[in-house]
Order: C-alpha cells, then structure tokens, then sequence
C-alpha cells in the first residue's frame, strides 16, 4: 500500500515528503493509520545527526493513530483499537524489563531504524529502503510497527492529545515522578530548561508538590509558557547567568532538583552546578552522540552531589501512559495547553523552523 511521509534524505538538508510504498504487517507487527505527530526536538536531532541514523529515514516518534491491521502472531491488539507509539520496543521479560526499567530493554540487538527482523518495511520509488525512527516513523500517514511499542487506550481520549503523551509528557513528567527516586518523594525545589519536555517536567514538579519551581530559558515566551504550567519564578538565561540567579533565589543554597531538558553540554553543567549539596541533577535532553561533558571529579564526592540521566522518564509505558490520560481527565495535567500550532505533514520544515524560533509549547501534525 501507499503512505505519505516526511524522510530525511541529507542531514541538515531540508525533509522531503514523498509517497512511499508501505508493506503489510509481519509476524508480531502492526499496521497503524497515524491520526496526529507531535513535533519534539529529537525529530530536528535526527535531521542534524546529533541523533544518528543512516539516512534515509522516516521520522516521528511522539504520535497516536489506529489500528488498521494487525499480523499474525498478536494477540491482544485488534483493528479499530487506539494506541500510543511507545518510542522504545520492549520485550517485558529480559532482566531489565523485569526490574521494570522496560525502556532499557536489552532484547533487541537491531541495527537502528529497521523492524526487529532486521529489514525495512518503507520503500521509496526507486525501490530504496526507508528506516523508521524509533521503528515507528510517526510522521507517515500509516505505519508498521513491532506490537511490542503499542500501547493501548481508551477509545474516548482524543488522539491528538494522546500522541504528546508518545514522548515529550512522558518523558519531561516521568524524569520527576518516576527517576528521581521513585518520585514519591516531595520535591521542595526544582529547575527547568522548558521547551515542549520541559514544560512537562514543570508538570511533574507540580504533580510532586514541588514548593518552587524555577524555569530558566534563553526565549521570553517559553518563559510565559513555563508560569502557566506551574513555575513560581523564571530566570531567562539570555541576561541573566542562570547558575548565579538559580543561587540567589534560593538564599545560596541552590536546589534540591535541577532537571535539564534541553541535551546541551553547556546546560548539563549549569544544571549540575545549581544543585544543592546532596542535590540532584537530571539530565533529559539528548545530547550529541559525540558529545562530552566534564564535571570537576572531587567537588562531586566532596558536595555528594548526584549527577543522573532520564531516559523517556523511566516510564512502563502500558501503566504509565493511561495513568497521565487519567490525570489530564482528572484536570491535573494539562495538554490542551501545550499545543500552540497544528501542521500538515508537508509543513514539517516549517514546523522545524517554528521550533527553532521558539514559537511553541507543542506543534503537531495532524493526518
Ligand atoms: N539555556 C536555556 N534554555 C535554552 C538554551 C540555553 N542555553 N538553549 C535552548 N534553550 C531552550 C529553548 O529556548 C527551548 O525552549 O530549550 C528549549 C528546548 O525546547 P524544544 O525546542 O521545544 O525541545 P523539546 O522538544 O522540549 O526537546 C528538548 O528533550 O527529549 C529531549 O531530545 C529531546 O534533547 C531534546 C530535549
Ligand atoms: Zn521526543
Ligand atoms: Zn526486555
């Protein structure tokens, strides 16, 4: 069959959308009809290279759709099901996924972008493989997926809203609620860099009873973004040095929690340096692949600091996604209100372009 999505051809060139020729589901696989894409700066990472993939791939990893067929050998999943994308295929019975840190998976040795068979299911008109980021490829008008990155909602909950939870709620809610300790722990301060996962770990501080919440950003709208989702003060970082302002604000002492969504070297070590002795610095954003940070070795013993990375907010997606549906129906998350801008799929350059410019909380595409 055919489908319309967004490939990356050259990195740093702009993505093309194209028709290309979708096969049917496998054994353990999917086919999903995509009703909305959010745009997360991991998609613009992949176009860059700061997330490696060979091109050509289709991309998009934060979506929701239908499921329009399913192959042989899953159980479980029938057509006309809702589903999220869950950005990592887990197989729930490795040793990781039996400690229940099922995003670090270790059963699934495959080369990145490709099925778990190892082979594509996207071709282009000269008949070359397309990869799929995080082999889903929101961003195409039907996807084959692993069954292993469904996870299945209630038909009620609108798919728009939904798709965000695929990756930047999750991720920026789970880094505060589910790494830091298993979060049942009351947070007194906390520190944001706030983009789209940002603004979501705002959330989870919220959702933690964090006393203050600290947003620091280079762009004065993010930061009006950030109060309305919760922060109690805001620095922006463009006129202000945000590890000296994080240190007045908090009488010197720095924070309990500093949380950096943004993967920038740079923004790590401010991070690290804003927390308390004894404090905690979480690190969300993804960083380059070929990049390093350098934190001073003995001020980490001496300050007992702690220094710790948040992959896709330590989340089990099967329990975690429909419980972060169920608080936003509880009106105690909100996600009307990151979505600022709704694109075609073949806006993606421009949707790129708007969140370099820092125009939104959250664009999405909508199929
Ligand atoms: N200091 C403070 N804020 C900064 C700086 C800086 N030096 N540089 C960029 N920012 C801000 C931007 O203004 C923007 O608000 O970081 C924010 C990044 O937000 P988005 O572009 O919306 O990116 P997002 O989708 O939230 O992804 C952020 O999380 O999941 C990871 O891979 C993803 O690494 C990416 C990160
Ligand atoms: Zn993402
Ligand atoms: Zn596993």
């Amino acid at each position: 069959m055919k489908t319309r999505a967004a490939v990356m051809y050259e990195h740093n060139q702009p993505v093309v959308v194209e028709e290309l020729e979708l096969d049917e589901p496998k054994a353990n696989e999917v086919l999903i009809r995509t009703a909305a894409s959010g745009v997360c700066h991991s998609d613009l990472s992949v176009v860059t290279g700061a997330i490696y993939y060979d091109a050509a791939v289709a991309l998009g990893h934060e979506g929701a759709g239908i499921i329009e067929r399913v192959g042989d050998d899953v159980t479980g999943f029938s057509p006309g099901d809702h589903v999220i994308l869950s950005f990592v295929s887990y197989c729930g019975s490795c040793r990781m996924c039996e400690m229940e840190k099922v995003c670090l998976c270790e059963s699934y040795d495959v080369p990145r972008g490709f099925q778990l068979d190892g082979t594509y299911r996207l071709r282009n008109s000269s008949g070359d493989g397309i990869l799929q980021m995080a082999r889903i490829a929101t961003m195409s008008e039907y996807m084959v997926v692993p069954k292993q990155n469904l996870v299945k909602i209630d038909e009620h909950y609108s798919l728009e809203k939904a798709a965000l939870v695929g990756c930047g709620v999750t991720t920026g809610v789970g880094a505060v609620l589910n790494t830091c300790e298993g979060g049942a722990r009351k947070l007194r301060s906390g520190h944001r860099d706030r983009g789209g996962v940002g603004l979501n770990a705002i959330q989870g501080a919220v959702l933690a009873q964090a006393e203050r919440i600290i947003a620091v950003d280079i762009a004065e709208k993010k930061l009006n973004f950030a109060k309305s989702f919760g922060a109690t003060d805001v620095v922006n970082a463009s006129v202000y040095d945000p590890v000296e302002a994080v240190r007045e604000l908090t009488a010197g002492l720095g924070v309990d929690y500093a949380f950096e969504v943004i993967g920038n070297p740079k923004t790590i070590v401010q991070a690290y340096n804003m927390v308390r002795a004894a404090g905690t610095a979480v690190i969300v954003g993804m960083a380059h692949h070929q990049s390093d940070v350098s934190i001073p070795a003995q001020h980490l013993v001496s300050t007992e600091r702690r220094l710790i990375g948040s992959f896709y907010g330590s989340c089990q997606p099967k329990v975690d996604m429909p419980k972060l549906l169920g608080l936003y129906t509880e009106g105690k998350l909100k996600l009307d209100e990151l979505i600022t801008q709704h694109y075609r799929l073949d806006q993606i350059n421009e949707a790129f372009a708007d969140m370099e410019a820092g125009e939104n909380a959250r664009g999405v595409i909508l199929f």
